[in-house]
């Protein structure tokens, strides 16, 4: 079914591939995509595909009121995809304020515009309509060495980060149960792959372990996260948006329990193995360094995600070991882009394309 799709922060890691998985396999919907270009957004992660005819880029703020009521009314969105974030716990800790000010208030402020078009205005029911906000598994706080989320585990958000996820998500569900707006959550577990910003583990082990610097492990290394390849991850949000139950949430998981040091030495082993070891004939095992513990650091998430597999017929297409093979060996292909990132010339080509 066609659809006008405004996708918010389409230039960071998830967004940029989900606007690539909706142009390859949904070609005659219309994407419109917002992202204030905060230092996660890059617009060479979607360089090769910006001159398509049904993909629109706008540089421009979630909290801007104004140029969202525009949005939504100039090209009768029907349908939003909301992943425009701060995303970064260790940011979250350092720096809460803009964590607040966008995943909060931007969100309320889009749920305000979205009101405004599809209700307030009558412009003719909202059967149609869909807004999916994409938050994750860390509202749900930290569990013990057994047990899974499930859509029923009682929020308890513990960083500044989850607890402006935790806030926004409850900020969309009081706009459905208040409003009656046609409402999606979906909260997924740690996403890995192609175009993540290397501040995040797995690309910041790639790039440090490429030039042979110190591969950082919070505390003793033990933490657990799931982690997903983030194509399952976009496919799973393009299911919850055309099929998923309006007033819902879908838990989405990778099935798949790994504590940081052994996904940091399971990297370092398919860089030995693919590039060879250190110029000094070490492996890169050598350069895992243990420093000191992310504060109110969670220890361990995993998603139960038996409703969507059960509701929608959603399960991961890839095991970890495909998909970090995957993963690394896009990282490998692409130093290009990780260099432009780190060198931070990225940020140039904003001004190269738009002045
Ligand atoms: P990211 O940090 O890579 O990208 C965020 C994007 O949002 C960037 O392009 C940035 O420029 C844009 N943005 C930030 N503030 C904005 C604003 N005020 N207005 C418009 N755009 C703005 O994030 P990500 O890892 O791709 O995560 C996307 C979403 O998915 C987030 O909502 C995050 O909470 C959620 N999530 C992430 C993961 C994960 O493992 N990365 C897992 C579950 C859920
Ligand atoms: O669970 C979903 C969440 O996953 C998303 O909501 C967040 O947006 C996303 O950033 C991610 O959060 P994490 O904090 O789990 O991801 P990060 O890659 O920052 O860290 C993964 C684990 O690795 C975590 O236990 C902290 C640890 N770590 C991280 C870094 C950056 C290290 O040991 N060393 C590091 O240098």
């Amino acid at each position: 079914m066609k659809k006008t799709v405004l996708v918010t922060g389409g230039c960071g890691f998830i967004g940029a591939n989900f606007v690539r998985l909706l142009l390859e396999t949904r070609p005659d919907w219309q994407i419109i995509n917002l992202d204030k270009l905060t230092y996660a957004g890059n617009l060479l992660s979607l360089e090769d595909i910006s001159d398509q005819e049904n993909y629109h880029f706008v540089k421009g703020d979630i909290c801007d009121k104004g140029l969202l009521e525009k949005l939504f009314a100039d090209h009768q969105i029907d349908t939003v995809v909301h992943f425009a974030a701060e995303s970064h716990v260790d940011r979250s800790i350092t720096g809460p304020a803009e964590f607040i000010q966008t995943n909060i208030v931007g969100t309320f402020t889009l749920l305000e515009s979205a009101k405004k078009q599809w209700l307030d205005n009558g412009s003719g029911g909202t059967e149609l309509c869909r807004f999916l906000h994409v938050s994750t598994d860390e509202v749900y706080g930290s569990l013990g060495a057994t047990g899974l989320f499930t859509e029923e585990t009682n929020y308890d958000p513990r960083s500044p980060y989850s607890a402006s996820k935790a806030s926004s998500d409850h900020l969309v569900r009081a706009y459905f149960h208040t409003y009656d707006l046609p409402i999606l959550i979906t909260n997924c577990s740690n996403n890995y792959g192609p175009y993540q910003f290397p501040e995040k583990l797995i690309p910041l082990v790639l790039n440090n372990g490429l030039q042979g610097k110190e591969l950082p492990v919070y505390g003793d290394g033990g933490n657990v996260r799931d982690w997903l390849y983030v194509r399952d991850h976009c496919e799973a949000i393009a299911l919850v948006v055309e099929q998923g139950v309006v007033g819902e949430s879908y838990n989405i998981g990778g099935h798949n329990e790994m504590n940081n040091l052994q996904v940091v030495e399971l990297l370092c082993a398919m860089l030995d193995e693919k590039v060879g070891m250190l110029p000094s004939g070490e492996p890169r095992t050598s350069l895992i360094t243990f420093v000191n513990d992310r504060l109110g650091h969670d220890r361990r998430y995993a998603i139960d995600a038996d409703k969507i597999d059960q509701q929608l017929g959603w399960t991961p297409k890839l095991t970890f070991e495909q998909g970090i093979d995957k993963t690394v060996d896009w990282y490998l292909a692409n130093r290009v882009w990780m260099d432009s990132v780190m060198d931070g010339s990225y940020r140039k080509y904003y001004e190269k394309m738009y002045g």
